[in-house]
């Protein structure tokens, strides 16, 4: 399938759905999830950091890992993919629905409206114990990680992690998106990860893959287009009616 053939599903579709992955973020200087582990990480293995019990284990790694990420995150800006997709949405309200795998706010950023984070957000934190009233009666003591002063509940990143359930109200949501969809596009994601990689291939309507490497869900796709994200999508958005 060319590119003009995708531009004109998109030019008839009345509801699209857009899942993105790490790759959605890699044109703005965000390294991939699995390309991550660069320098002082290199040495652990995302699976290794991004749970429950290695933070148990040592909160302060963990906390410290994602710190690191927090900072970066903060040094880049959305690309011209994120760009395009926010613009479509300013001139077509209600049409498209982002359901994002990232955690670094750069939909948001771009000004998408209503995006669905299904694995949270780097930017926030929330405490690892249901708080207690201590909790919330003053702010966390700082520290690698804060902690509660009276109990000493930590503080922690509010991103799933690996083994964690998502967040029931989004995940509905997105599962919503891609039942009504009439096109979904897939962008920068490896189609690895459940249940997010389950919406691709759950979509009502045609799944359209976006991604300068073969992917999991390529099979699955009713037309596979061969570039990256901030190349593609103001190509397949920009101007379309
Ligand atoms: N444009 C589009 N796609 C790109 C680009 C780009 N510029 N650069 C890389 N990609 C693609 C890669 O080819 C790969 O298929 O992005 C994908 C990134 O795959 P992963 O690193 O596996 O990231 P993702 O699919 O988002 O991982 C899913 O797994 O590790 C967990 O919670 C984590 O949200 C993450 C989830």
């Amino acid at each position: 399938m060319t590119l003009a053939t995708v531009r004109g599903w998109v030019r008839d579709a009345s509801r699209i759905a857009l899942l993105s992955g790490a790759g959605m973020s890699a044109e703005s200087g965000v390294p991939t999830f699995r390309d991550a582990q660069t320098g002082l990480w290199a040495r652990f293995r995302p699976e290794d950091l991004a749970t429950e019990d290695a933070f148990r284990a040592n909160p302060a790694n963990v906390w410290d890992w994602y710190a690191m990420r927090r900072e970066m995150v903060a040094k880049v800006a959305p690309n011209a993919g994120h760009a395009a997709v926010a613009a479509f949405q300013q001139r077509h309200p209600g049409r498209l629905t982002v359901v994002t795998q990232n955690v670094d706010g750069l939909h948001q950023r771009a000004g998408s409206p209503g995006v669905l984070p299904l694995h949270g957000s780097i930017l926030e934190d929330k405490w690892l114990d249901a708080p207690r009233p201590c909790c919330i009666a003053q702010p966390p003591v700082e520290g690698h990680p804060p902690r509660c002063a009276v109990c000493g509940n930590l503080r922690r990143p509010a991103v799933v992690w690996f083994g964690e359930m998502l967040p029931v109200a989004v995940l509905a949501a997105a599962e919503a998106a891609a039942h009504a969809c009439d096109l979904m596009l897939v962008v920068g994601t490896s189609g690895v990860v459940h249940p997010a990689a389950g919406l691709a291939r759950a979509a009502a309507g045609r799944m359209v893959v976006l991604n300068p490497e073969p992917s999991d869900l390529d099979d699955a796709a009713q037309a596979v287009l061969r570039g990256t994200a901030a190349t593609l999508l103001p190509q397949l958005l920009d101007d379309n009616p």
